[in-house]
């Protein structure tokens, strides 16, 4: 049975909001049907890099006024993509809304991850049944919380005669190992700092929001003993499963673990960028050697430098996406309304091995539509 569902994805890059409505025709075929981005501004940019970042401290009034004015932000996207689209709120099932995530925290005593942006004012402005706060669920069965896509994956990138990989770099990067063989278990983590740490260190030396095709790394030197340094940072040596957030990926941890002053900007970009190409490219290769195909999707992949460090790093084909249907910058989105429609249908969206949990679980609360 065909459906309308509708997924929206802000992530830690905080760049801004993805918008897709997408007809679910069966559980393995999906076709978009529209697609809205509203970047954020850069004074709403500022405010949300001041309420997630790890040592901020944060007036409640704030948080909940950041709270609602995203929920209104996430109403009006939707809004606005249902009239381009010219189709009526009644046709759409649900909206799976991931939330922007304020803090993530899967390995404290007191594990959370907390993602904000009221579904309420969501299911209300928008009449539709909103299905919101996906990750605390599975953190409550005992897992990381995170990635919740590689069951999305596994539903439209897997084959049976092909070992697939597919690569999600956003702020932070995560890969989903699909094996040919439906039996075994998918293996899915983050890997560490997807565009995160290039966006950061550019911000910060040439106050731009990213490096456009990763032209200003390309122009840098990449210092394999500064990687190589950055490496020894205990995350990447963790067996999974494991996330990890912009809290812990930072200009702080760039400070942290290099002596800035002894080298130039450039190459120091240069160095993170081949710290994120080669972090993947190592996750590939340690956990899925057999891997004949690397898909790639998120914002990472219009950065041709780093496409091309992850190419010259494994032996087998990199592709984006979209050769298997689904635009790059589509699929996290897209995974959302998924997530949603599992929900409502009463199906798990976490995978147990994934993020450790100790079981499969229904995730999300349901806010009802009118
Ligand atoms: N033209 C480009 N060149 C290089 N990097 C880009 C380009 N376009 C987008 N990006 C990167 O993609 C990021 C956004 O990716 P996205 O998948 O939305 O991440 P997130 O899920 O964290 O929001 C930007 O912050 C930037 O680093
Ligand atoms: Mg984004």
């Amino acid at each position: 049975m065909s459906e309308l569902y509708i997924g929206l994805m802000s992530g830690t890059s905080l760049d801004g909001i993805d918008a897709a409505l997408v007809e679910f025709k069966d559980d393995y075929r999906v076709q978009l049907i529209a697609f809205e981005y509203q970047p954020f501004s850069d004074a709403l940019k500022n405010q949300l890099a001041a309420i997630s970042d790890a040592n901020a401290i944060i007036f409640l009034k704030d948080y909940g006024a950041m709270d609602t004015q995203l929920g209104h932000l996430f109403a009006d996207i939707i809004n606005t993509l249902l009239s381009k689209a010219n189709i009526p709120a009644a046709a759409i099932k649900a909206i799976g809304s991931h939330g922007q995530t304020i803090f993530h925290d899967p390995n404290s005593d007191l594990p959370f991850s907390l993602q904000i942006g009221d579904p309420n004012i969501i299911a209300e402005r928008t009449g539709i049944t909103t299905i919101a706060d996906f990750r605390r669920r599975d953190i409550a069965a005992g897992g990381q919380g995170a990635p919740l896509v590689p069951a999305f994956h596994q539903a439209v990138f897997s084959h049976p005669s092909e070992h697939r990989c597919i690569v999600n770099i956003g702020g932070i990067a995560n890969i989903t190992i699909l094996s040919n063989t439906a039996s075994e278990a998918v293996i899915g983590f983050d890997t560490g700092a997807g565009n995160i740490l290039m966006d950061q260190w550019i911000q910060k030396h040439r106050s731009l929001n990213y490096d456009a095709q990763g032209a200003w790394a390309k122009s840098g030197n990449i210092n394999h003993e500064l990687v190589n340094q950055l490496k020894q940072d205990p995350y990447f040596q963790l067996e999974p499963a494991k996330s990890t957030g912009k809290e812990y990926f930072s200009l702080d941890w760039i400070y942290q673990n290099i002596k800035v002053t002894d080298y130039l900007a450039e190459d120091i970009q240069a160095s993170l960028c081949y710290l994120t190409a080669t972090t993947i490219t190592d996750a590939i290769k340690k956990y899925a050697p057999a891997t004949e195909q690397v898909l790639i999707c998120g914002g990472g992949i219009h950065n041709d430098y780093l496409l091309q460090l992850i190419e010259e790093n494994l032996h087998c084909p990199v592709s984006s996406t979209e050769l298997y249907g689904i635009h790059p910058d589509h699929v996290e989105a897209i995974a959302f309304a998924w997530l949603a429609k599992q929900s409502l249908h009463h199906l798990t969206g976490n995978l147990k091995e994934v993020t450790g949990a100790n079981r499969n679980v229904i995730l999300g609360g349901i806010y009802q539509g009118k």
